[in-house]
């Protein structure tokens, strides 16, 4: 998959019930986490059910690139050979991202607060993607952005400091990739860095630095948190069981809702607080979900999902549980289209900069398949068809793998199929949708 080849459109239809049980892959936040911390340890690093997406690897070509020895010992089973904090070589070549925000925004981090130039592109979808939030604070430490694309975004070329500057800082938005940039640019500097969100995000860099033996404090303020790392540590290399990723489940979970029948168990799924918004919001709607099995997988509560199709009322879904959910809007969307009665979804405009403008492409792909909705502001809002959706299409992907699979979950029990014009970039982050639906009696052609 490129940003070169061609698209590949795919289709899905109603068929009968979905049934049997199934494992989800890695959780793609803390699968990017592993290679980076890993790089900025001493030691060899060995992780297991690592994602094995598009994204990821572009992550593992960035560490090799930049000295680090990452090697794939078998499925999902990978080794990092650390260059420790301080220790990054000069890349050479460019370092290309591919559709990844979350790899490329926490490498600037990483090769922004070292004595090296580094220069930073992608595809089509990441060039939009704005890049001024971790610019910003990484000037404030003492990165140097030597050439930059308009408006602040890939290609950027940076030029890391002698000495990275500690600095507070309070983020503009509520966004993991902010922060853990900053934190990660504060590992190379001698003193203590800070970051203040005012809502918290997904806490897996703090989690994972505190694993490696980081001095990492996390205070509690309200509905935020109040970060303070103390520079230069020498981490030591750890293995990592990377839990299967809630924001890969919410696609069978929706599916086994909303097809008449269904019952299908996931194995495994993190249950981290600050990404179980999906969970909280389809049990307010009534879904039939029983959590089985709670336990502790490499310092992450996991549990079973027992799941069973049936009647979804409307919500309102509050603006600050988005953080915990940010990635699950377009197939809540897809839940919110066969349920009874209105759900709106409050305070989205984060969806605005995502792999693309998420708002405006989950509503052209619900206008594309019959379901009433209107955006106000930065709330949408469904009218639910009660399990009559007409289905339908093309929905247009734009280039955003979360888009290609809510609409093809739609597809599964909307009255025509839906079609949706490209599904490569499914395999950035889910390289195994169609096979694992397939498995469960979803159908489709593709
Ligand atoms: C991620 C943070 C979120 C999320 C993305 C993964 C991370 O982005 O949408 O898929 O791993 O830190 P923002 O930080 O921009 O909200």
């Amino acid at each position: 998959m490129s940003h070169s080849s061609p698209p590949a459109p795919m289709s899905s239809s109603p068929g009968g019930p979905l049934r049997g049980r199934v494992r989800v892959p890695g959780d793609k936040s803390i699968s990017h986490r592993a290679l980076i911390v890993g790089c900025l340890s001493i030691g060899e690093t060995r992780v297991e059910n690592l994602l094995e997406g598009e994204d990821v690897l572009r992550t593992a070509d960035a560490v090799r690139a930049l000295g680090g020895k990452v090697v794939r010992e078998g499925e999902g089973s990978w080794r990092v050979v650390g260059v420790g904090i301080g220790g990054l070589g000069q890349p050479e070549g460019v370092l290309d991202f591919g559709n990844a925000g979350t790899g490329s925004r926490l490498m600037m981090g990483v090769a922004g607060s070292h004595p090296i130039t580094a220069t930073f592109d992608g595809d089509a979808s990441l060039r939009k993607r704005p890049m001024r939030r971790i610019l910003d604070p990484l000037m404030r430490m003492g990165t140097v952005v030597l050439d930059e694309a308009p408006g602040g975004r890939v290609p950027l070329t940076l030029q890391g400091p002698r000495e990275t500057i500690p600095i507070a800082y309070e983020t503009p938005a509520p966004s993991a990739q902010i922060k853990s940039a900053v934190l990660l640019a504060g590992l190379n500097s001698p003193g203590v860095t800070s970051v203040f969100e005012r809502e918290a995000t997904r806490d897996h860099t703090e989690r994972m630095l505190a694993h490696a033996g980081a001095q990492i404090r996390v205070e509690i303020e309200g509905a935020g948190r109040r970060i303070s790392l103390q520079g230069q540590p020498e981490l030591r290399a750890r293995d990592i069981v990377v839990p299967a990723d809630p924001s890969s489940a919410a696609f069978p979970l929706v599916a086994a809702l909303i097809v008449p029948g269904s019952r299908v168990t996931i194995e495994g799924m993190m249950m981290n607080p600050l990404r179980t918004g999906l969970l909280t919001t389809l049990l307010e709607m009534g879904a039939q979900i029983e959590l089985r099995n709670r336990r502790d997988l490499g310092g992450e509560e996991v549990a079973d999902l027992d799941i069973v199709a049936g009647p979804l009322e409307g919500v309102e879904v509050p603006p600050e549980r988005a953080p915990a959910m940010i990635d699950e809007y377009p197939v809540l969307a897809v839940a919110a289209a066969f349920a009874r009665g209105e759900t709106r979804m409050r305070g989205l405009s984060e969806l605005r900069v995502k792999e693309s403008d998420r708002l405006a492409a989950v509503a052209a792909g619900l206008a594309a398949t019959g379901v009433p909705h209107r955006v106000e502001g930065d709330d949408l809002i469904v009218e639910g068809l009660v399990g009559k959706v007409p289905g339908g299409g093309p929905v247009a992907a734009e280039m955003d793998h979360r888009i290609a699979m809510a609409f093809l979950v739609m597809g599964l029990a909307a009255r025509d199929g839906v079609r949706v014009d490209d599904g490569t970039m499914i395999a950035t982050s889910f390289p195994d949708f169609l096979p694992l639906l397939r498995s469960l009696g979803g159908s489709f052609e593709a």
